[in-house]
């Protein structure tokens, strides 16, 4: 027997327990193999992170890409790249800026002029623990970016959507809705003390939300919304926080930290099934944590907080002015709940 069979069937044997480990810390790969050519797939903030991981692997199944960034040099960077490594022409960017109005409705508008259709729409830009930055029109930044700038994208682009079922809004909301509140009395921290992290966990359950309600008003269209957590994936979303600004952390313990991370490309596996797997046809209003179908926090299964939420998005987005935000039709049974706590409202709850 050679001497080198112990040492080497050793290591194999660590290596592939590593695998292995890291496959299941991680959640491991898309099971789905499903193709998307002919497929359109709209994604937010692809020009870095889990939206390029994403955009990438939806590239590589032949879907045709729109990569929506505020910044159109990466963005065209990012775009090319794409198009180099799979090989598909129909990665396009786009100009979007959440955090204005004015720019998502541009975006929204040459996504009706132009394309035919929308089968996916991946709602995935975020901003996390940034300073009190408010947006273009006076939101928080990111309740405003996170939140309000995909409930107006994605209200905008849902006859589109509609026109083309069966189709799929996903949205990207994180672990950290656990820990959030929605503050309805400020919801853009204008009257308490501003606090980054409670700030970005009330835009994540915002997300949560959202999700819930839509699924509600898009019963029975053929349209399809759920909400995700992708996990703990190293990308630049700790920009504003305290570990990518002191050399010691982002010298000492970034190592550390990068063995427990997965990289853009495995963030995005969970994206991508709920984007492409047949077995998600029809599914509906869920949360997943990374590939698993898990039920939320109960503060985002609360359908009167979810409704309330939808109702005042509208109202600051400048939707309910149009009657567009309500041309979805909620379901019957969610109308008349409203139409009861209105009334319990006026009646001072009696
Ligand atoms: N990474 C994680 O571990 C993790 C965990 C849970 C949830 N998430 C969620 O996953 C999503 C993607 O995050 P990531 O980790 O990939 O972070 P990232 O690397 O920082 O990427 C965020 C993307 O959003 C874009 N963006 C930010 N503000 C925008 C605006 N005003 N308009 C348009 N795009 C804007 C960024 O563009 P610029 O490059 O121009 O800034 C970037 O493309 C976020 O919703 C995040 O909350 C991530």
């Amino acid at each position: 027997m050679s001497r080198y069979i112990l040492p080497v069937s050793f290591f194999g044997t660590v290596f592939g327990a590593a695998v292995l480990l890291k496959n299941h810390i991680t959640g491991g790969r898309c099971p789905s193999k499903a193709n998307i050519k002919g497929k359109t797939v709209v994604i937010t903030g692809a020009n870095t992170g889990i939206g390029k991981g994403t955009a990438l692997e939806l590239a590589k199944r032949g879907g045709r890409i729109i990569m929506g960034c505020r910044d159109m040099e990466k963005c065209e960077a990012a775009a090319m790249e794409i198009r180099g490594n799979t090989l598909n022409p129909h990665v396009n960017a786009l100009q979007l800026d959440l955090s204005s109005v004015k720019s998502i409705r541009e975006f929204a508008e040459r996504i009706k002029q132009e394309e035919p259709h929308v089968d996916v729409l991946i709602n995935n830009a975020g901003v996390m623990r940034c300073p009190a930055w408010k947006t273009e029109d006076g939101f928080d930044m990111q309740f405003g970016v996170n939140h309000l700038g995909h409930f107006l994208l994605t209200n905008l682009l849902l006859d589109k959507l509609k026109e083309s079922a069966p189709s799929r809004v996903i949205s990207l909301a994180s672990l950290a809705h656990i820990v959030g509140k929605i503050d309805f009395e400020d919801l853009n921290w204008e009257k308490k003390k501003f606090d980054t992290k409670q700030a970005y966990c009330q835009s994540k359950l915002a997300n949560v939300l959202f999700t819930r309600e839509l699924a509600k008003r898009l019963q029975g269209t053929g349209v399809t919304a759920n909400a995700l957590h992708p996990g703990v994936v190293a990308t630049e979303l700790g920009r504003h926080t305290g570990m990518h600004q002191s050399r010691f952390s982002s010298t000492m313990l970034s190592p550390f930290f990068s063995l427990l991370v997965k990289s853009p490309e495995l963030g995005a596996q969970p994206i991508v099934y709920l984007a492409v797997a047949e077995e998600m046809e029809g599914v509906t209003g869920r949360y997943y944590d990374v590939l698993t179908e898990k039920e939320p926090a109960p503060q985002a299964l609360d359908d009167e907080t979810a409704r309330r939420l939808w109702d005042i998005s509208s109202r600051l987005v400048g939707l309910e002015e149009e009657g567009q935000s309500s041309e979805s039709n909620p379901p019957a049974e969610v109308q008349s709940k409203a139409e009861q706590t209105d009334c319990a409202q006026t009646h001072g709850q009696s």
